[in-house]
């Protein structure tokens, strides 16, 4: 067991010296064609495997064809920079390594997955959230939206959409993940509605409108199924759309929202890079 401690703890200290000397050499990777790349690196998997040595080998090599994201010349969306502490706890998570499931099996990792995640939930006013780490932009678009999908169609959980047909609204620069997520939640990719932006990216709120009232007119949906999930509210006969069933002033309030809705929008700030798609 030391031995084998021993082995790891050179090996990898060998991997970052020279990953990291590297970096620091040439802080900016140029962009290497993936044949290069390819060539240079022994990517084939045989039932014998490989030794320690030259498993690190193969690793110098591939951490010297990644693209070199922590100096202040790598502009991408998301992130940039390292953040030594979370160097730290990164490398100790793949040391320990643990699963995430219970306490018994993390122990005291389940109570930092916690905090951090009370701690990021605070950051968008949500103090008493319980939420869980997602792999990816992709993955926490579906996940929101989902989310979404159950406070706007509180049966569909249970029993499904039963005859619903929802309506989704995204920028027409929003990433091509969510009219993905459409189609794996049931909503359907094509009941997806991309609002135009304008020169800054901001989502037109006049278009919304706009394509909120054609879909609220267009609803061919029939009231049976929801008044059994809803109530009798939002029971409408068939024919009707519902727009029709709705009263007045619950349309006229609508619209007022709607204003509402545009100005904050119109006003806000143009997204940052990391609302485009890749
Ligand atoms: C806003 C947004 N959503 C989703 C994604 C997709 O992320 P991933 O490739 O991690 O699934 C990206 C990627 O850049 C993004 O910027």
């Amino acid at each position: 067991m030391e031995e084998k401690n021993a082995e790891l703890l050179e090996s990898v200290q060998r991997l970052l010296r020279e990953a990291l000397s590297e970096e620091s050499a040439r802080p900016v990777l140029p962009s290497l064609p993936h044949s290069t790349v390819r060539d240079q690196l022994d990517l084939t998997l045989t039932p014998e495997g490989k030794s320690l040595d030259q498993v690190i080998d193969e690793l110098i090599t591939l951490a010297a064809g990644t693209p070199r994201t922590n100096s202040r010349h790598f502009f991408n969306q998301l992130f940039g920079g390292r953040e030594n502490a979370a160097v730290a706890g990164e490398v100790l998570s793949a040391i320990l390594n643990n699963s995430m499931y219970t306490y018994k099996a993390a122990g005291p990792q389940i109570l930092l997955e916690r905090a951090l995640l009370r701690h990021m939930a605070g950051l968008v006013g949500m103090p008493r959230a319980e939420g869980s780490f997602q792999a990816g932009g992709s993955l926490s678009n579906l996940l929101g939206l989902l989310l979404a999908r159950n406070r706007a169609f509180p049966g569909w959980r249970e029993e499904g959409p039963g005859g619903q047909r929802p309506v989704m609204y995204t920028s027409s620069e929003s990433h091509y993940s969510v009219v993905k997520a459409a189609g794996i939640l049931g909503i359907g990719r094509e009941n997806v509605r991309r609002i135009a932006v304008d020169e800054r990216g901001r989502m037109s709120a006049e278009e919304l409108e706009r394509q909120i009232e054609a879909d609220l007119h267009e609803d061919p949906v029939s009231g049976e199924r929801d008044r059994r999930h809803y109530g009798a509210r939002r029971l409408r006969p068939p024919g009707r759309t519902r727009a029709d069933h709705r009263p007045a002033r619950t349309m006229a309030a609508r619209r007022r929202s709607l204003r509402r809705l545009g100005r904050p929008l119109s006003a806000a700030a143009s997204p940052s890079e990391g609302n485009r798609a890749s």
